[in-house]
């Protein structure tokens, strides 16, 4: 049995984990195959574990293509990855208009409405979706739900003012999120600081109001002190969702 190994020896990556890097990666290939066309000069790269797949699958569409294109991150890992791709790297407030931004999502509803900021970048990537011609999300399928918070059980991820986070925690609780919490970084010594140097608040809120992901988005994002909020409402033309049996399903 695997507990029987010796330490030295590697660890064999479960079947799961090997599934879930397949859906992700076919989910990844074939949106990049459908709307990363050769026309595209300006490319939005989102952040996550399936967007390497995303960048993996445009560096195989070759040189020729890719030396007159830009890439814009939307964060530190994205950033490092388009570097480290040999891609060349710009940014949004050079290149505002974009031809398809490609990302992840940590929770797709049957409208294509999101929930995303599980890695703290949500207020670079809504800035990328906003931007882009062509807003593409990719996952695998244990992000495909009906309703928003079946799966991401976590909350919504609110980034917010550092001062002013313990105002926003309240009002969170008054609109309905009791259990509103701050994230914490690994080791509980401090909040996670975004790449913006902001806190984030991660916010569960009840069924009957992740129904209505547009009027809640549109409550928290008034909050004063709030900078961003991780619902994307109405902004996916699609989303493609690698599943366990290795079939594609795209909304
Ligand atoms: C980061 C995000 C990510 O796109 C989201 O967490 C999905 O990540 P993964 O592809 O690793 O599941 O919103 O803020």
């Amino acid at each position: 049995s695997l507990s029987e190994r010796p330490p030295t020896t590697p660890a064999v990556p479960t079947v799961a984990a090997t599934v879930i890097e397949e859906a992700k990666r076919l989910a990844a290939w074939t949106a990049v195959d459908r709307h990363v066309l050769p026309e595209h000069k300006i490319i939005g790269i989102g952040s996550g574990s399936t967007v390497p797949y995303v960048v993996e699958r445009i560096v195989a569409q070759g040189s020729e293509v890719n030396k007159d294109r830009i890439f814009i991150p939307t964060g530190f890992q994205s950033k490092e990855l388009i570097i480290s791709s040999k891609l060349h790297l710009g940014d949004v407030d050079q290149y505002p208009t974009i031809d398809v931004t490609i990302d992840g999502a940590d929770e797709v509803d049957s409208d294509l409405n999101c929930i995303k900021g599980g890695g703290a970048c949500h207020l670079r990537e809504k800035v990328l979706a906003e931007a882009a011609d062509t807003w593409i999300v990719v996952a695998d399928y244990r992000k495909n739900s009906q309703v928003l918070g079946r799966n991401w059980t976590h909350g919504i991820p609110v980034e917010v003012a550092p001062f002013a986070y313990a105002k926003v925690l309240l009002n969170l609780q008054l609109l309905g999120s009791p259990k509103a919490t701050l994230r914490m970084g690994k080791a509980k010594a401090g909040p996670i600081v975004t790449d913006n140097g902001n806190f984030v608040i991660d916010a569960p809120f009840p069924e009957e109001q992740m129904k209505d992901p547009y009027t809640l988005l549109a409550r928290v994002k008034m909050l004063t002190g709030v900078v961003e909020v991780g619902l994307f409402c109405h902004m996916a033309k699609a989303a493609y969702f690698g599943n366990q049996d290795g079939s594609l399903t795209i909304r």
